[in-house]
């Protein structure tokens, strides 16, 4: 155990942290292109409705287990539930946020190449713009040395601890992309041809609403705030005693929506005036985007070289704070279960994502022939871990708070210690959706993807 455990040093600092956990390229990245591929804004709604729904109670679930106990995820079981099989849930929740490392960096590494490739799109053929992408990602070298250099600045802060590395870097990070989203948003909406995107995103199309579609809202839902993988879990354990978890919840949640209906209006309008197909896929930002600034190069080069290197600064900045808190989980697990120093944590954990991370990159081009269950090594984590490992996470979660832990004890949470008055109808109300929303939802989710 690290004897003085840190903890964050304010109400706005462990929303900034847990927004920095949540908002990152499942926004930016993941949104848009899952609300492309799934039917746009039918999609939208149904992830609105499970985030609120199925994604909140886990969020208030796994801040009242790691506030109360103290520590990383398998510490909490072992403190909250020693000797029992929850321990298990520990060990699902520090292993699939590093397996999510594994591949995010990945994408992390096309922003940090995306970055630097800023200053050459004005200067580009168009041809050339929209065939980059694809050579990029499946050539070797590149996105390899990308995700080595992203996974780095990750180890980077995630060395510095919790006050001094992650709380100051997402201090000041997440303002700063707050701003830089509503400029390319209000940017990219201004564009010719946008209003098409705009229509896709507003009008929805109920017909297009499959079991599929609402497994796919629900694993973005939990992607993207975080959930199920003990990561918000993790930073509660920091947060100090006479912090507001229903308040923190809501208020991270919040910014987590807005950015990413503000990351569709950012990106959306962009693909229709583009003319891209809304449902091309992964790289469906990488491809959009540049395309873009490079139309807008013929105007001013500069403005266009300026716009791109901000809007792949932001993608980058808000990755970083993410897998920052991936990381994370697995370092406390290691530093407090095993005693080991936090640079040897650090280290192994670069380490595994590293490598895993190689074939994750590896699978868009000289391993594209290797299928699991019919997906590339890639797709495979990503649905593996977004569609199973994080709503089972988070439902054993929520049957923990609900059914296995005091209502008091939780209640005790809620109110810290009876000090701050909250309204028992708004305690009830949670504890509900915990006990039997939450959970009920999720199973049936399973259950349709099983039959
Ligand atoms: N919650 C993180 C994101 O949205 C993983 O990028």
């Amino acid at each position: 155990m690290e004897k003085n455990r840190e903890t964050f040093g304010s109400r706005f600092a462990v929303i900034m942290a847990m927004a920095g956990s949540a908002i990152g390229l499942g926004n930016i990245w993941r949104f848009p292109y899952m609300a492309g591929e799934y039917g746009g804004a039918a999609f939208i709604i149904v992830y609105i409705v499970a985030s609120l729904v199925l994604a909140m109670p886990i969020f208030f679930a796994e801040s009242v287990i790691g506030r109360r106990s103290g520590s990383g995820t398998f510490g909490a079981m072992e403190k909250l539930a020693p000797g029992t099989r929850w321990k298990w849930l520990g060990f699902l929740t520090v292993l699939s946020p590093i397996i999510i490392l594994s591949y995010y960096s990945v994408v992390g590494g096309w922003s940090v190449e995306y970055l630097f490739k800023s200053f050459d799109f004005a200067g580009m053929t168009e041809g050339d713009v929209t065939g980059f992408f694809g050579k990029f990602i499946s050539s070797v070298q590149m996105p390899i040395l990308a995700h080595t250099a992203f996974l780095l600045l990750v180890a980077g802060v995630v060395l510095g601890g919790v006050r001094k590395g992650i709380e100051q870097f997402t201090k000041i990070t997440m303002p700063i992309l707050f701003v830089l989203i509503v400029i390319i948003a209000v940017y990219g909406l201004s564009l010719p041809g946008s209003g098409k995107g705009v229509e896709y995103l507003v009008r929805p199309d109920f017909s297009k609403l499959t079991p599929s579609t609402v497994t796919a809202a629900m694993g973005q839902a939990f992607f993207s705030l975080s959930l199920g993988v003990g990561t918000i879990l993790t930073y509660a354990s920091y947060m100090k005693k006479d912090e507001n978890i229903l308040a923190s919840g809501l208020g991270t949640a919040f910014f987590d929506l807005f950015f990413a209906i503000l990351a569709g209006f950012a990106v959306m309008p962009a693909v229709f005036a583009a003319g891209i197909a809304p449902g091309a896929g992964p790289g469906i930002v990488f491809e959009t985007l540049p395309f873009i600034f490079n139309k807008m190069g013929t105007a001013s080069p500069l403005l266009s070289t300026g716009i791109s290197f901000l809007f792949f600064f932001t993608i980058l900045a808000a990755a970083l704070t993410s897998a920052i808190s991936m990381m994370e989980v697995g370092v406390a697990y290691l530093t407090e279960e095993k005693g080991m120093r936090r640079r040897t944590a650090v280290l192994l954990i670069t380490l595994f994502a590293w490598v895993v991370g190689i074939l994750c990159s590896l699978s868009f081009g000289p391993l594209s022939g290797v299928r699991i269950l019919g997906n590339g090594i890639f797709d495979f984590l990503d649905k593996l871990c977004s569609n199973w490992l994080l709503p089972l996470g988070g439902l054993l979660f929520t049957i923990f708070v609900g059914w296995k832990m005091k209502p008091s004890d939780v209640y005790d949470e809620f109110t810290n210690g009876g000090t701050l008055k909250a309204n028992r109808a708004v305690f009830k109300t949670v504890l509900l959706l915990i006990r039997f929303v939450a959970p009920a939802g999720i199973i049936a989710v399973f259950v349709s993807l099983l039959v």
